[in-house]
């Protein structure tokens, strides 16, 4: 019998990657989807086949973490042998601008699908084992290296919800016994990253300014600090915390980190550019209190999971531009063509 595994957030960044390496270890996959005025399955088309068609191993449920009736329904419904949890608004600047939504998703959507869960185990659901997804941003102000031991001092509303959620389900594994565990996992991005994260914004800038399509970049701090590993790396992470005898909690990273400034000369540099004629400082960018230095201590993740990542900084933003020149070239034939075409998502990453 194949495992099912339930993976909420199934349409983002790490959701499409786990999507693939559960499918390619024989998984069914289900994952929720939220209701949008646009498609918003990009990420997944790849690896969706139509029910009508073929027998599928992918299934898309509607749902939405602020919606505890669906989370119990989608939930009764699969009936999981694991449960990814990676819905998140999760963006730190708009967590500012949203503090209570963010809550509301963040915080509140893991209690509603905890509750949902020790429901469905206490009426004989199986032995579900599910995974959370916290984030080094609950270090926050915490000097590195951080580790499973090191407080929590988190600094934006994103940070405070995931610390609740994370304590959520340390309390959930302690009170009701179930199977959890929280990936505490750092930066980590891919050409599948969303537009607005810093790195993703950067080489979807370079790809635009080298193929004359834009000229300048605006950011804010330059200064921050990262640990940034390649996203198909961290989702097998996840998988194998929940392959282990006990639940347990993990820190995810490379152990390496490079500023932000750092990212961008090697991102421009990378297509021939001098990134000091073009990027710009807009204090829009700026955060009411910032992250400076986030610097994981992977040693336990290592030791207990046999995880590291495999592959290196310089080759992910060698990876990330070479995808990006590649969209902005294709934006630029379509121009030529005459076809009317705008930098996706321009007035939303206006914003962050
Ligand atoms: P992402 O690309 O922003 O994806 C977030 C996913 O959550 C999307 O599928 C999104 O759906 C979904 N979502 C948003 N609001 C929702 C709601 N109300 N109900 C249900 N689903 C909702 O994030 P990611 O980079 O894949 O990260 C995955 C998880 O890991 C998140 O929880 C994030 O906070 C956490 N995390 C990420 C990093 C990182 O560096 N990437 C590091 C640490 C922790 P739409 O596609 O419809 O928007
Ligand atoms: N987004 C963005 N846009 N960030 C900028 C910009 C800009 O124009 N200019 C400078 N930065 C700086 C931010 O201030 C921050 O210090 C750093 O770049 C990284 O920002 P993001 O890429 O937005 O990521 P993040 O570190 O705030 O949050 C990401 O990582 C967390 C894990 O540590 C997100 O993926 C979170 O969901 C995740 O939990």
């Amino acid at each position: 019998m194949a495992k099912r595994a339930l993976i909420t957030g199934i349409t983002g960044q790490d959701g499409a990657y786990l999507t693939e390496f559960l499918l390619g270890k024989g998984y069914e996959v289900h994952g929720m989807l939220r209701r949008a005025s646009l498609f918003n399955t990009d990420r997944i088309d790849h690896i969706y086949h139509d029910p009508h068609v073929s027998g599928s191993n992918l299934t898309l449920h509607y749902g939405d973490l602020s919606d505890g009736t669906a989370l119990r329904r989608v939930i009764e419904t699969v009936d999981p042998d694991e449960v990814y949890n990676l819905g998140a608004q999760s963006h730190v600047k708009v967590s500012f601008d949203v503090p209570e939504y963010t809550a509301d998703v963040v915080a509140l959507g893991t209690l509603r699908l905890l509750e949902a869960l020790r429901d469905h185990v206490a009426h004989g659901g199986g032995a579900v084992r599910y995974y959370q997804a916290s984030s080094s941003e609950m270090f926050g102000a915490a000097p590195p290296p951080q580790s499973e031991r090191t407080p929590f001092h988190p600094r934006s509303p994103y940070a405070v919800s995931k610390v609740a959620a994370h304590w959520y389900a340390v309390n959930y594994r302690e009170a009701y016994g179930l199977f959890i565990c929280n990936g505490i996992l750092f930066n980590h991005e891919s050409p599948r990253r969303g537009e607005t994260f810093v790195t993703r914004k950067v080489t979807r800038a370079v790809g635009r300014i080298k193929e004359g399509l834009q000229d300048k970049l605006f950011l804010g701090n330059l200064d921050a600090k990262r640990d940034w590993g390649f996203a198909g790396d961290y989702v097998e992470a996840m998988w194998a915390m929940l392959q282990q005898e006990k639940p347990d909690d993990y820190v995810i990273a490379t152990g390496e980190a490079h500023s932000v400034r750092e990212m961008v000369e090697m991102s421009f540099a990378e297509a021939g550019l001098d990134w000091t004629k073009h990027v710009q400082l807009d204090p829009r960018y700026l955060r009411p209190t910032e992250v400076d230095f986030l610097q994981g201590d992977p040693t336990k993740a290592r030791e207990r999971l046999g995880w590291s990542p495999r592959m290196s900084f310089a080759e992910l933003i060698s990876t990330m531009v070479a995808h990006d020149l590649d969209l902005a070239q294709q934006e630029r034939t379509l121009k030529q063509a005459g076809f009317k075409t705008s930098a996706r998502g321009a007035a939303a990453s206006d914003k962050s």
